[in-house]
């Protein structure tokens, strides 16, 4: 068995891989100056003096946006923003224009052709930098919205999966995704972070998986061997997170979920607020859901007792303020 998985493996898991740039730019000092500041921020950066150079690199590598100049000598940024519009493999990719000014008309001709933004000269580095950070979140949380349907209902047919093996969790990941969502919703999250809730809530126990059915079915307790597997999970379900983009987002409540707010959770035995909200909220929505939900071999306890149980684990279980916000939603939630 593996042993709990080192700091510089969570690094790997929580951090994704850093955004790509395409830098077009003939200007050789401007071009090394924002090449500067951006690999300072950890972004990677393939530079190129000109669009017919930018179309080579496109061809084997897709940025997650491009800047490019307009006025340059071989291909100008038009034709190079045309150009990747009509591809149908970069198509999509953002494309933010830097121009020394904007005349209505160029700047008309550049939105037809499907610019999304401007940067004028003379910027500054926080200019670009925020004006990317922007562009970077807004085309994510497009991608997200556009194929959340199709995501869902095949994050739902893994999560189906899981279930099936596990007698214990029928209609638990279904209850979960609804219930998470609502404290979402109550918590002031927006669309695009219970847009990524939703696939977490649903995915949370995909690393049972690895688990086989016979140790996730056991009746009697479990010794240290099958418990270390089981507890397990939540990394190794990260880990098969890691790879899928439109999945990767949602990895901190598949990783955090049973972490405590004492330190005494997994994997980690992260405490407080070192725990990531995900994971403190999604461990209340978990477990109130576990603990009223009927098992094969005992009735689910009564809405009442387990709101007692809850208040009873607040602030050594549980999040204390997540906690209260929480029995609030559970209250409308049932009616009670
Ligand atoms: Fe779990």
């Amino acid at each position: 068995l593996n042993s709990v998985p080192s700091q510089s493996s969570i690094e790997k898991i929580t951090h994704l891989q850093p955004p790509k740039l395409l830098l077009v730019e003939d200007d050789e000092d401007l071009k090394f100056i924002i090449e500067d500041v951006l690999l300072s921020k950890g972004y990677e950066v393939i530079a190129v003096t000109n669009g017919i150079e930018a179309l080579e690199k496109l061809s084997g590598f897709a940025p997650d946006l491009i800047i490019s100049d307009l006025m340059m000598p071989h291909m100008d940024g038009f034709t190079l923003l045309q150009r990747v519009r009509n591809s149908p493999n970069i198509g999509a990719i953002p494309f933010v224009i830097i121009t020394a000014y904007t005349s209505n008309q160029e700047a008309r001709r550049a939105r037809e052709l499907g610019a999304d933004d401007f940067l004028v000269k003379p910027f500054t580095a926080d200019d670009l930098l925020t004006l990317i950070r922007t562009r970077l979140q807004r085309s994510q949380s497009i991608y997200i919205f556009n194929t959340r349907e199709a995501h869902l209902q095949t994050v739902l047919m893994l999560a189906n999966v899981i279930e099936a093996r596990d007698e214990e969790t029928h209609k638990h990941v279904e209850r979960v995704q609804k219930l998470a969502v609502g404290f979402g919703q109550a918590l002031g999250w927006g669309p695009d972070k219970t847009g990524i809730l939703e696939i977490g809530s649903v995915l949370h126990d995909i690393g049972k998986i690895m688990v086989p059915r016979t140790i996730l079915n056991k009746r009697g307790p479990l010794n240290k061997t099958e418990s270390e597997l089981i507890r397990q999970h939540p990394y190794n379900g990260a880990r098969m997170l890691t790879g899928v983009t439109h999945l990767a987002p949602a990895i901190p409540y598949v990783l955090y979920h049973h972490e405590r707010w004492d330190g005494q959770g997994y994997p980690f035995g992260l405490a407080s607020d070192h725990i990531p909200i995900e994971g403190r909220m999604l461990a209340l929505v978990d477990a109130y859901d576990a603990m009223t939900s009927n098992r094969p071999y005992r009735a689910g306890m009564p809405h009442d007792q387990a709101v007692r149980e809850i208040i009873e684990h607040r602030g050594t279980q549980f999040d204390p303020t997540l906690t209260d916000q929480f029995l609030q939603v559970i209250a409308n939630h049932t009616g009670a």
